[in-house]
C-alpha cells in the first residue's frame, strides 16, 4: 500500500509517499481503508519533534523514538471505510464508512490502518464528506472534553484563547451550543472566520490583550502555552474556570494551588477521547449544532505542502489530505 512515511525528525521534506506493507488486522482490530486525514498540529510537531511545552520533549523522545522515528506512518484523526474486521469484533461490518481517532499508534497517513476496534472511531455521519469527517475529531473531541470538564453553563461569557485553531473553531461552536457567549482570541485575518463559527466577540491577540479589557469571565478555555496564568485567573469571576490543553510544568502547579486554596478552579491535561464523545459530537453534526470546516484538501502526493500549510497559521479551518489515487472518486463525497 502507498504510505506518506518519515524516518527522520525534521523539515516538511522528510515526509515520502512510499510503497510499504499493508497491516494485517488482529482478532480485536479492523482494518480501515482510509480516505482522508488531517494534517493535525500535533502531526506536525510529532514530525520537527518541536513542542511548545518544553517538558514534553524528553517523555515523548524516548516514547517515539530517540535517533529517529519509531512510528513513521503519521496520522491520528481520518475518515474512511472497514475493509475487513479480526475474528473477535462484533460491532463494526465490511463497508461500514468510519471516522475518528488513531490515538498514539497515529498510522492514518497510510492507505490502510489496522486499529483496535475499541478505539474512538464510529459510524461517520451520514450527512458528511468523508474529508469534512477526517476533519471533527482532533477538534470536536479536545474542545468537547475541556468544556464539559468546565461545566460550561447557558450565559456563561466563554473565553476561546486560539479561536481560529482546529479545537478553537470546534470550541467556539460547542459553547454556543451550550448557550454560552463566546469570545474569539486569535489573529485578525481569522476574525470573520471566527465570527462565522459562532463567536460574539473578538479579540486580536497582537493588538489587545483579552485579560486586560476590564471585562471578566466565566471559562477561559486557553491553547496558547504563553499565556500568563496570573493574567488568566485574575480575569476570572468568582468560581471562574481556566482549561489549559497546552499547560507548562508552572501552569500545572500553580492549577493545583488555585483549585486547592481560592474560589476558582483551574484545570489542565490531555483530552481523553471517548467514544462517547465521538458519538455525541456525531449527533451535534446531524442535528446541524456544529459544522466541519475544511481549508484545503490535498492529495497524498503533496502531503509536505500540506504540512507547510499548516505550519503558517494562514489556515481557516482544517487541512485534510486525501489518501487513495489521484482522481479516484472518493465514495460518500
Ligand atoms: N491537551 C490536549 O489534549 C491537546 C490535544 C491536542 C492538541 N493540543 C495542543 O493544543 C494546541 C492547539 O491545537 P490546535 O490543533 O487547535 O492548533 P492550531 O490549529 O494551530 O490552533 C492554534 C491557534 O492559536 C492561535 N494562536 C497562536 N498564538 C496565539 C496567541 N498568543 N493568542 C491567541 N491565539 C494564538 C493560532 O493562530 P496564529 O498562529 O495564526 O496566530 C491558531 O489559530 C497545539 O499546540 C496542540 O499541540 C493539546
Amino acid at each position: 500500500m502507498k504510505a506518506i512515511t518519515y524516518s527522520r525528525y525534521g523539515s516538511p521534506d522528510v515526509l515520502q509517499l512510499k510503497e510499504v506493507p499493508k497491516p494485517e488486522p488482529k482478532a480485536d482490530e479492523i482494518l480501515i481503508r482510509v480516505r482522508a486525514v488531517e494534517a493535525t498540529k500535533s502531526d506536525i510537531e510529532m514530525r520537527r519533534f518541536k513542542f511548545p511545552v518544553k517538558w514534553f520533549w524528553l517523555p515523548l523522545r524516548i516514547a517515539f523514538g530517540v535517533t529517529k522515528p519509531r512510528r513513521q506512518i503519521l496520522g491520528g484523526y481520518f475518515a474512511g471505510e472497514v475493509e475487513s474486521i479480526g475474528t473477535a469484533v462484533t460491532e463494526f461490518g465490511e463497508g461500514d464508512q468510519v471516522f475518528g481517532a488513531a490515538g498514539l499508534r497515529f498510522g492514518a497517513y497510510g492507505e490502510f490502518v489496522a486499529l483496535p476496534a475499541r478505539n474512538t472511531i464510529i459510524l461517520k455521519p451520514g450527512n458528511m464528506s468523508f474529508a469534512d469527517a477526517a476533519a471533527v475529531p482532533l477538534g470536536g473531541l479536545n474542545a468537547l472534553h475541556f468544556l464539559r470538564l468546565a461545566n460550561v453553563q447557558s450565559g456563561d461569557q466563554v473565553v476561546i484563547n486560539g479561536a481560529g485553531g482546529s479545537i478553537g473553531a470546534h470550541a467556539i461552536q460547542i459553547a454556543k451550543s451550550m448557550g454560552a457567549v463566546v469570545t474569539g482570541v486569535d489573529i485578525a485575518i481569522k476574525e470573520k472566520f471566527i465570527r462565522r463559527m459562532g463567536a460574539d466577540h473578538f479579540v486580536d491577540y497582537t493588538k489587545e490583550n483579552f485579560t486586560e479589557l476590564g471585562r471578566s469571565y466565566d471559562v477561559i478555555f486557553d491553547m496558547v502555552p504563553g499565556s500568563s496564568y496570573a493574567a488568566c485567573i485574575r480575569a476570572l469571576n468568582a468560581k471562574g474556570r481556566y482549561m489549559s490543553g497546552n499547560p507548562r510544568l508552572s501552569v500545572m502547579l500553580r492549577s493545583v494551588l488555585t483549585t486547592r486554596f481560592t474560589d476558582k478552579t483551574a484545570r489542565f491535561g490531555f483530552a481523553r477521547e471517548l467514544k462517547e464523545e465521538l458519538l455525541a459530537l456525531k449527533e451535534m453534526i446531524e442535528s446541524g449544532k456544529i459544522v466541519s470546516i475544511v481549508d484545503k484538501v490535498y492529495p497524498m502526493e503533496l502531503a509536505a505542502d500540506a504540512h507547510r500549510r499548516v505550519e503558517t497559521e494562514q489556515r481557516l479551518g482544517a487541512v485534510v489530505i486525501k489518501i487513495g489515487d489521484l482522481g479516484v472518486e472518493i465514495p460518500g463525497e
